[in-house]
């Protein structure tokens, strides 16, 4: 048996389904940019049937992102075949996934059909695939819940019609790990088929087991592993990929397995995915949350500063967690911000760069020291704000005190065209979102707000997040500035451009 466990990678696709997310095209791009960097084995980039933005923005990632397989989801039917191909068709290696139910309950309630039909669905759809990809998955959706016996049935047909990978999902994250494992082993024994093939799994997070049960699958022959960063996904979300990793990596001489990720481009992946989908990491999330490697207690930290294997299974430089080492200041050009920059892996167009560049002086005349991660901060905020942005930030002005009513105006500008509108509030956070609602003439309802120091110190950028309800969809925005006021009203916008521009 070989010792590759392959990681395919699907933020993009169930990973933007968790609510609030919505990634633009430049988004989808730089996150599968830095998806082929990490060394994922494929990208579900999208599904594209779902929605003109979303075939778009696969379509640019298989013209563009080179390395993984990209792959385009689609239900076992025609129109979601040839749109997902249509999506994926000049990628370097192009991989239709396609889907449908097979336990009953959804047969019953869901699709309202017969067992028959299902088989019959299932095998027009891989052969339609096939006559477009060599590259098939097919996944039996809320497998964990199947009869055994009809399952085995449409992973015979599934193979017979030729897919190459088949992936059992617990879509409702309803298995125990001693369970799901036991699956995978009997499934294998009973299909023999699937001994020439990708066995894959894909978990969900719904009674924490997300992981556990992926890791108990490679342990019973599965040798592909579907993730998410940060674990993101519908509801509770997916397995996260950072902590199955980083499991066969440190486990490595009792679990035998490897993969190719680059574990040194974790952390930058991690923090680039909540930096765009406006999801934060939870402090003590396991290998990317700010205390992961964090020693508070004395005992600890005085046995870590003797000896770092004390108290430390991973070391953090191997998951890419390096000091925030100070870089550059106010005297530094735009050739050494380019050089940092190529230095940090990053490899920007002569026009990002140069707005990279404004906002670093602008951050340089408030902020004496500036550091990886507030470059890597800045790089976030510009993407948010490029081309598909509709309205941009031209200026704001806040009156506020003890004795006044928070006044703010703000100056948008929208295809080159300025509106501007002056509005009070309760704060001068809501003062100057409602001016920005007065030019947007969007009504919304603010039902999160966060802010954070994106570095420690007074100077430090502040990083908010916000979630509105416009219109009764959910929509996460996200805006740094070391003026928490700008910032508000840049995440504010950042959230009203996104559901415009849907
Ligand atoms: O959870 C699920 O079953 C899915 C399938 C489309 C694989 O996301
Ligand atoms: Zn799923």
């Amino acid at each position: 048996m070989s010792d590759k466990v392959y990681i395919f990678d699907t933020t993009l696709r169930d990973g933007e389904q968790s609510p609030g997310i919505s990634l633009n095209i430049s988004e989808k791009l730089e996150i599968a940019e830095q998806l082929a960097r990490l060394g994922v084995d494929a990208i579900e980039a999208g599904f594209p049937i779902t929605s003109h933005g979303d075939f778009e923005a696969v379509k640019m990632v298989a013209e563009r992102v080179r390395g993984p397989k990209i792959v385009g989801l689609a239900r076992a039917v025609d129109a979601d075949i040839d749109r997902a191909w249509e999506a994926i068709k000049n990628a370097e290696r192009p991989m239709i996934h396609t889907f449908i139910a097979t336990s009953d309950i959804h047969i019953e309630r869901k699709l309202r059909k017969t067992k028959d039909e299902v088989l019959k669905m299932t095998e027009a759809a891989i052969k339609r695939a096939k006559n477009y990809s060599s590259e098939v998955e097919f996944s039996p959706e809320d497998a964990t819940r199947s009869n055994f016996d009809f399952l085995c049935k449409v992973l015979e047909v599934a193979l017979e019609a030729g897919a190459t990978t088949i992936n059992i999902p617990d879509t409702v994250g309803y298995a125990l790990p001693d369970e799901f494992g036991k699956l995978i082993h009997e499934l294998m024994l009973v299909v023999p088929g699937l001994n020439d093939v990708l066995v894959s799994v894909h978990c969900h997070n719904d009674l924490g087991l997300a992981v556990a049960n992926s890791l108990a699958a490679v342990e019973n022959g599965a040798n592909q592993v579907e993730c998410t960063m940060n674990g993101l996904g519908e509801r509770a979300g997916n397995a996260a990929l950072e902590e199955m990793v980083m499991i066969l990596d440190t486990r490595y001489r009792t679990l035998g397995k490897k993969t190719n990720i680059k574990t040194e481009e974790i952390t930058r992946t991690s923090r680039l995915v909540s930096m765009l989908t406006g999801y934060q990491i939870q402090l003590n999330k396991a290998i990317v949350g700010a205390n992961a490697f964090a020693h508070s207690s004395g005992i600890h930290t005085d046995g870590v500063l003797k000896e770092r294997i004390t108290y430390e299974i991973i070391s953090p430089q191997k998951v890419g967690l390096t000091e925030s080492k100070i870089i550059l200041g106010k005297t530094s050009g735009r050739h050494a911000l380019k050089q940092h920059l190529e230095a940090m892996s990053y490899s920007l167009n002569d026009d990002e760069l140069e707005r990279t560049f404004v906002r670093f002086k602008e951050l340089a005349d408030k902020k004496v020291e500036i550091t990886d991660d507030d470059l890597e901060a800045i790089i976030a905020d510009e993407v948010r704000s490029t081309k598909t942005e509709i309205y941009s930030l031209d200026y704001i002005h806040v009156a506020s005190g003890t004795d006044e009513v928070p006044t703010a105006t703000v100056r948008l500008i929208k295809n080159g065209e300025i509106f501007e509108k002056t509005a009070q509030g309760d704060g001068p956070v809501d003062a100057v979102c409602n001016a920005i609602g007065e030019v947007v003439g969007v009504s919304t309802k603010l039902l999160f707000y966060n802010v954070s120091a994106i570095t420690g110190g007074l100077d430090a950028q502040g990083d908010v997040t916000i979630q509105l309800d416009i219109g009764g969809k959910k929509v996460i925005g996200r805006g740094v500035s070391t003026d928490i006021i700008e910032a508000s009203a840049k995440a504010y916008l950042n959230a009203i451009n996104k559901s415009l521009s849907k």
